[in-house]
């Protein structure tokens, strides 16, 4: 068998099935004699709903399917490990298996894509899940992060409009892609938070050659928490050994024809061969007395912390090494989520993760069947789980005891409450009256996504072109296009000119990019799509002084 043997998959043990051996029976035990023919009066029917093996096998057929996840339905896992590299870490964070080299913490790894559904193909335009459970001996910690390093939105109240964006359209379920239609497009001109993730998007590494090529971020700036209490604010880089690789879009199209299976299948056949993709997990680590020392706001997921400014340092690195046995009662099955922490790991107030941390469990309480789905094979704790929940759908343990609270004299246990190892919430100071609002500096949109663009090497910065050029000459009004263009001038001139110029849009000779990125006054003599648009609000934009970042 692939991979060592570890506590994970010592539990996991107890529940396989071998189907190579012994009878076939019904779900209660029973031997069948034939499975091939329903009994009937003779034998050319009617068929006897007397013959409850047949009832049995219809029924439960009849109830396979349980809900794809609302987002990342397409996905594949694997198992594998994660050793911390020597003890330094230990200084900033309980949690031990980050920091103990002695510790390996057994993992299950699922990667995914975002906007297709179950079937869909593997090799499209998408960002990447990258979703690591790490069966601690202090619990379960979910990493539930992406390949790429920031995200489309920066408050968690507007992610159903944004999914419901990028989604096939409501109306006819057209398109399939996560790019390429005018209610993404739509929604991207009408909110520039969007951008930088975008610029991602239509980067290479929308397009990743394999999973086992791809980078993870956790995205969110966390909180580690020390021996004494103390937070230092960290950023999760996942870096694969084998290097970040990316398709070519025309190869993509072609192999999403060949083989819609194609980054699933290298995950499996690596695997499989005995070649284990790894990664290095690196931090990036803030003290707390930093936090406003940045120009944008630590808890704005739409911005990275550039690593010119903060390196990311190594922490210790996975394997994976086993393929799932069965991939519903695995890979489908698993259940990731942003509140599963461990002691010496925190939340921050980042607006995006603080409703993700609703999301999770509220979702997978209808695809999992009600509230018990912890205790399904893939999803339970090496650790010990003890509590007084009782009841409800798929219960699968059996509580002993009269009472089933704490405390009590009757007899139910009542397991004691630890003074060490405990989860403590970090005492975050809380001020301020109710408001529905963004920090100011939320709302700066352009810096981080002309710094991608202009770090892009040539072929780097002509695929963006390209792929802004064919998503955007695909939409059917071009008033979006022009809204989108309008965004990319405050970006940086010479991309909204060089895309411009790809969608056939009018471009001036003259027309010089702004050394600093701003729109330089030559921009408002663009014409877009001879309808002006963008052209005459540039213009005010100038007039009112509105600079390139869009702060007054
Ligand atoms: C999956 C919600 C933002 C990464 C999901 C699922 C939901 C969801 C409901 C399906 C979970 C399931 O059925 O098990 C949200 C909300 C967000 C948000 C409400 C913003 C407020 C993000 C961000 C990231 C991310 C910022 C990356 C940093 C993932 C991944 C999965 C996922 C990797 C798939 C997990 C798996 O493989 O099972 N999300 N999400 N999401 N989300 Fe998010």
């Amino acid at each position: 068998m692939e991979g060592a043997s570890n506590d994970k998959q010592r539990q996991l043990d107890s529940y396989r099935i071998a189907r190579d051996q012994g009878h076939l029976t019904t779900q209660q035990g029973v031997r069948v004699d034939g499975t091939d023919d329903a009994v009937k009066v003779g034998d050319r029917g009617p068929t006897l709903l007397s013959d409850f093996h047949a009832r049995e096998k219809l029924t439960h057929f009849d109830h396979e399917r349980i809900p794809e996840r609302v987002v990342h339905a397409r996905g594949a896992g694997a198992y594998g490990r994660f050793r911390p590299y020597a003890g330094w870490l230990g200084k900033f964070t309980t949690a031990r298996f980050l920091a103990d080299p002695t510790v390996e913490t057994p993992v299950f790894v699922r990667f995914s894509t975002v906007a297709g559904s179950r079937g869909s193909a593997d090799t499209v335009r998408d960002i990447r899940g990258f979703a690591t459970k790490f069966y601690t001996a202090e619990g379960n910690y979910d990493l539930v992060g992406n390949n790429v390093p920031v995200f489309f939105i920066q408050d968690g109240i507007k992610f159903p409009d944004f999914v419901h964006a990028v989604k096939p359209e409501p109306h006819n379920e057209i398109p399939q892609a996560a790019s390429a239609h005018d209610t993404l497009w739509d929604f991207v001109s009408l909110q520039p938070e969007t951008l930088h993730a975008i610029m991602w998007l239509m980067s290479d590494r929308a397009l990743p050659r394999s999973y086992r090529m791809m980078q993870g971020f956790g995205v969110h700036t966390f909180r580690l928490i020390d021996a004494d209490g103390q937070a230092t604010f960290v950023k999760f880089h996942w870096r694969p050994k084998l290097g970040a690789h990316s398709l070519l879009w025309e190869e993509c199209q072609q192999i999403a024809g060949h083989d819609p299976d194609f980054h699933r299948r290298d995950l499996w056949d690596s695997i499989a061969a005995g070649q284990y993709p790894e990664w290095e997990l690196g931090v990036q680590l803030v003290p707390e007395h930093r936090e406003f020392e940045f120009e944008f706001d630590l808890l704005d997921a739409t911005k990275l912390i550039p690593e010119e400014q903060i390196p990311v340092r190594p922490v210790g690195s996975m394997v994976l090494d086993r393929n799932p046995d069965n991939f519903f009662a695995e890979t489908e099955q698993v259940a990731f989520h942003t509140a599963n922490l461990v002691p010496g790991i925190d939340f921050t107030d980042d607006p995006l993760l603080q409703l993700r941390n609703f999301s999770y469990l509220d979702t997978q309480l209808i695809r999992l069947g009600g509230p018990n789905f912890a205790q399904l094979p893939i999803n339970r704790p090496v650790a010990e789980v003890r509590h007084h929940q009782r009841d409800g759908y798929g219960q699968h343990t059996i509580p002993q005891g009269q009472a089933a609270y704490t405390e009590n004299s009757l007899g139910g246990g009542c397991p004691a409450l630890a003074d060490e190892g405990t989860f403590r919430h970090y005492p975050e100071p809380l001020y301020g009256a109710p408001v529905r609002a963004r920090g100011a500096k939320f709302h700066e949109y352009y810096r981080q996504p002309r710094m991608f663009w202009r770090s892009m090497s040539g072929p780097e910065a002509d695929h963006i072109v390209a792929a802004f050029a064919f998503e955007l000459g695909k939409l059917t009004r071009p008033v979006i296009r022009e809204r989108v263009v309008e965004h990319l001038a405050r970006i940086d001139a010479d991309l909204a000119v060089r895309v411009a110029a790809e969608l056939g849009l009018a471009v001036p000779d003259a027309l010089a990019p702004a050394a600093d990125g701003i729109v330089s006054p030559a921009l408002s003599q663009l014409s877009l799509h001879g309808t002006g648009i963008a052209t005459r609000k540039i213009a005010v934009l100038v007039a009112d002084g509105v600079d390139a970042d869009g702060l007054r």
